[in-house]
């Protein structure tokens, strides 16, 4: 079993590729701006990973499931989510988000049918993210971010929801201030 990078559609031209860069990573400056003003302030865990969820759910384009799922005893046991009702309790090491949590290491499946053990809550979502939550080496956690189109994200999404998820850390922990 393997992660794979989600592999992106011949663009037009190398031009039109920039533009998308470019636009996604503004989009991700304008998400970590509006993250960092909802957290401002407020130190509950729930409230602030629930108001991110709804950020990412809401915010991201095509996007049907985003939210957290929280180690507890070798197990990840669903947080506060937007989307669909989902599975409770995923076993350390199983489906997409236990193997990135296992891994400790951000997992980009472009089609969930092909990742051996994935885990289908919705079997209308196609594509998935998973980032972990570091407390320093040790794994508080996972973001899980899923689609309905095959190879919805790429290491641009990997890249801003990592900085995202990092930023919620490090304010839970004070060391923002
Ligand atoms: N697909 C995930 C399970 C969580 S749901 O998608 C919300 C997995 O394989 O771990």
């Amino acid at each position: 079993m393997s992660a794979k990078v989600a592999k992106r559609r011949t663009p037009a031209s190398k031009r039109s590729k920039k533009k998308r860069t470019t636009a996604k990573s503004e989009s991700y400056a304008y998400l970590v701006a509006q993250l960092r003003s909802l957290l401002n302030g407020e130190y509950d865990f729930i409230a602030n990973t629930a108001n991110f969820s709804s950020l990412v759910y809401n915010s991201l384009p095509d996007v049907n499931w985003a939210g957290f799922y929280l180690l507890q005893d070798h197990e990840l046991v669903l947080g506060p989510f937007q989307g669909k009702p989902a599975c409770v309790r995923i076993p350390l090491g199983k489906g997409v988000c236990g193997f990135a949590a296992k891994q400790c290491e951000t997992v980009i499946v472009p089609n969930v049918n092909e990742f051996p053990g994935h885990i289908a809550c919705d079997p209308a979502s196609k594509s998935e993210i998973v980032i972990p939550l570091f407390d320093g080496e040790r794994v508080l956690g996972v973001l899980d971010v899923d689609s309905t189109s095959l190879g919805r994200f790429d290491d641009q999404d990997a890249e801003g929801l990592n900085e995202m998820v990092t930023i919620l850390v490090a304010h839970e922990e004070g060391l923002d201030e």
